[in-house]
């Protein structure tokens, strides 16, 4: 069901389905809105799961009409325990949202699939983006598959696995020298002049809204219920306030019952304006970013504000996590779960674990921590346990080493 409207998630203002990226009268972001007497009606737990098994499922609550022919959609990714972690870490039932299953590996799969299948209804040749790495590939990718250009602004310095997942898709790299911020100042003044579909400026309202599909998923994964707990990572904020939008749709709709989970957000300490805003009670004031979490260094957070009320209303928390946990994070998570997270995941288990030693989180809670990202694009910060036994192809002498003979 496209949505009827965008309206100012800060002043309410009705926008119709506008092309502007921000609402007009106070730069508010745009949220989608929908029938939602009709979807009250007509929605069920049945219909959604006789849907197809990608985030198109719940085409009923997204802004945008399906594409014809959904190539590589993503979304529907696997929600699995992690008891020996939910162990170590102390909390009852701990699950892990493996978004590294979508096509390039990140969540951000879902909000660009969103967005591009607006920027084809608007005739839009171009996909273009600011980004921080992933957003850059899975524009690129989408790009690719839908027989688009694409055209996306990084900072110069990303890791370099990053860089190169995107250029594989042809993609035009602009490698920009400045941080994220830069990036994202420079691809708002081309907007004004260049015909281009940019997913985080123009398309934002509906980019943004592709990350309510997370919530959508826990809750049907979890048996049509939502969890005590979810820790997501922050960069912009986006996906962290539109996963606490999702469970408040699918509650409304009377899908699941409340109430909404407690959510527990992360930032690295390089780069923390959010937490720092959720401690101090002000609003975030912007720094330069100096983290290894090169996902999450966006200093000047579009949706920061908005991101501590949803915490703050869920009842939970941000937290900022020591740059040298993170890659201790890493491999605490791949050792205990056989899964790989990216830098930013380190940051999200350090999130965690700071709620837990905080009392936040305990161990009657069912918790749900999001794995945004896939650990083989940022190997650097576990490079260190590359620390291999050298032998010679000698079964006698290695198993003498091992005692055996
Ligand atoms: C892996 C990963 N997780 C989380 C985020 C945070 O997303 P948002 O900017 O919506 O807060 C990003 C953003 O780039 C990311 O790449
Ligand atoms: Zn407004």
């Amino acid at each position: 069901m496209p949505a009827t409207t965008l309206n100012c998630r800060a002043c309410g203002a009705d926008h119709g389905l506008t092309e502007a990226a921000v609402c007009s009268t106070c730069f508010g972001p745009l949220d989608p809105a929908y029938d939602f007497d009709k979807a009250r009606r007509e929605l069920t737990r049945e219909r959604i799961a006789a849907g197809p098994l990608s985030l198109w499922r719940y085409a009923d609550l997204l802004p945008v009409a399906p594409p014809a022919e959904p190539r590589i959609a993503p979304g529907f990714t696997p929600l699995v325990p992690a008891p020996r972690l939910a162990t170590v870490v102390g909390v009852r039932e701990l699950y892990l949202k493996l978004d590294t299953a979508n096509p390039t590996h990140s969540f951000k799969d879902r909000v660009v699939a969103v967005a591009a299948a607006r920027a084809q209804q608007l005739g839009l040749r171009t996909l273009s983006c600011s980004s921080t790495g992933n957003l850059a590939n899975a524009v690129a990718a989408r790009a690719a598959a839908e027989g688009l250009e694409a055209a996306v602004f990084c900072p110069a310095d990303l890791e370099p696995e990053k860089l190169v997942a995107t250029s594989v898709y042809g993609a035009t790299i602009y490698a920009v020298d400045g941080t994220y911020d830069d990036c994202s100042r420079l691809t708002i003044e081309l907007s004004f002049e260049l015909p281009w579909g940019f997913v985080n400026v123009g398309l934002r309202a509906y980019y943004a809204e592709g990350s309510k599909t997370l919530a959508f998923e826990i809750a049907e994964q979890l048996d049509w219920r939502v969890p005590d707990v979810v820790v997501a990572p922050i960069a912009s904020g986006a996906m962290f306030s539109k996963v606490a939008q999702g469970f408040d749709d699918f509650i409304e709709l009377g899908l699941v019952d409340g109430p909404r989970p407690r959510l527990i957000g992360g930032q690295a300490e390089g780069c923390s304006p959010v937490a720092t805003a959720f401690e101090s009670g002000e609003p975030f004031v912007p720094v330069r970013p100096d983290s290894i979490a090169r996902s999450l260094a966006i200093g000047n957070p579009a949706d920061g504000n908005y991101a501590v009320e949803a915490a703050r209303a869920s009842g939970g928390a941000i937290h900022a996590v020591a740059e040298d946990s993170i890659g201790l994070n890493m491999s605490l998570l791949a050792e205990t779960s056989g899964v790989f997270g990216e830098t930013a995941t380190g940051v999200t288990l350090g999130a965690l674990r700071e709620a837990v030693a905080r009392g936040e989180v305990d161990d009657s809670d069912r918790v749900v921590l999001l794995v945004t990202g896939d650990g083989l694009k940022t190997p650097g910060p576990v490079a260190d346990r590359f620390d291999p036994v050298r032998v010679n192809a000698d079964a006698d002498a290695l198993l003498e080493s091992l005692g055996v003979v």
